[in-house]
């Protein structure tokens, strides 16, 4: 373990986050920070990427959310020895610039993945009561929902699913089947029979070169009669012109989304059998900010302080 805080000079974190965390979690964040001696500086609801590069200067931390931290703001914070993604994925930060860079990068797993999994739940809700628009819909009780992807949220998603007394099969290619029927979930043997076996399937698979654009036409157009397919996961993972000439062939399937679409106008069409939240609400409550942001505060300073490199993601 390295001691990265040699010099006696006070350290000055950033708390980067164009959407900002609730009040509460910025107050425990600054407590964490102030008990260690350090100074911090927000930037919340920031328009314009100047503002970031301008703000990152003189900091030797930062915490953010889906920020986007690139080569450009790395070469522009030249102190900056650690950042935190306080939530699930990075995808936002650019870990070989990182790396390049001396700069540590982590994520705070599991943070906020009940909050993640209780708005599948929401979003389920309302698109299988018809959005609320008092014609008569259906239950989530005794359908089958498909999880694709059995990490924290896969998990958590499960979990809330058996209270709504539904049928529970998941699909993970790095997650043995064994693990998965430990936790008492129908294991899958591969995504394309996730979806042919269920009536809803929820995504949970992080942006990846492997993963980008694979929900596409052949294997959503696999979903029964009547499908819905939900994703709290990340725009990137879908062929958005696969889905629309699926959606446009097959006027029974749904799409519930909590980010929004390239594509949104073109799927608005599909009124009624579309909704994508006006902006990404998966961790958007005050008990995962405070996990998620308490947590990455907490592995500032333990990194900082004692050289603790759990959660580094750019190894
Ligand atoms: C995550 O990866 O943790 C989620 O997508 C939440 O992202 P957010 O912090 O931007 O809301």
């Amino acid at each position: 373990m390295v001691n990265v805080q040699c010099s006696m000079d006070k350290m000055k974190v950033l708390v980067a986050t164009e959407k900002p965390f609730s009040k509460v979690a910025v107050d425990g964040i600054k407590e964490v920070f102030g008990a260690a001696g350090y100074e911090v500086v927000m930037l919340e609801k920031y328009t314009e990427k100047s503002q970031l590069l301008d703000a990152v200067k003189d900091v030797d931390a930062m915490i953010i959310r889906s920020d986007k931290v690139d080569a450009e703001v790395l070469d522009a914070a030249k102190q900056l020895k650690i950042v935190v993604r306080a939530g699930a994925g990075y995808d936002n930060i650019d870990l070989a610039a990182a790396t390049a860079h001396n700069v540590v990068a982590m994520n705070t797993p599991g943070q906020n993945a009940n909050s993640v999994a209780e708005l599948v739940f929401g979003l389920l809700v309302f698109g299988v009561r018809n959005f609320f628009n008092g014609t008569s819909g259906t239950e989530l009780k005794g359908k089958k929902l498909g999880i694709l992807a059995f990490g924290n949220v896969g998990r958590n998603v499960a979990r809330v699913a058996k209270g709504f007394d539904m049928e529970v099969a998941a699909y993970d290619a790095y997650c043995p089947a064994e693990a998965i029927e430990a936790a008492g979930v129908k294991a899958a043997k591969s995504q394309e029979e996730l979806f042919e076996t269920c009536d809803i399937v929820s995504l949970h698979i992080p942006a990846t070169p492997e993963t980008k654009q694979s929900i596409n036409y052949d294997l959503v157009g696999k979903m029964k009669k009547g499908g819905i397919l939900v994703n709290t996961a990340r725009k990137e993972v879908i062929d958005e012109a696969g889905l629309i000439k699926l959606m446009e062939e097959r006027t029974d399937l749904k799409y519930l989304t909590d980010i929004k679409p390239d594509a949104d106008a073109e799927f608005a069409k599909f009124e009624g059998r579309y909704f994508a939240t006006p902006k990404k609400m998966g961790a958007q409550t005050a008990e995962a900010n405070v996990n998620a942001g308490i947590a990455a505060a907490n592995q500032i300073v333990g990194f900082l302080r004692d050289g603790i490199t759990k959660f580094q993601v750019n190894k």
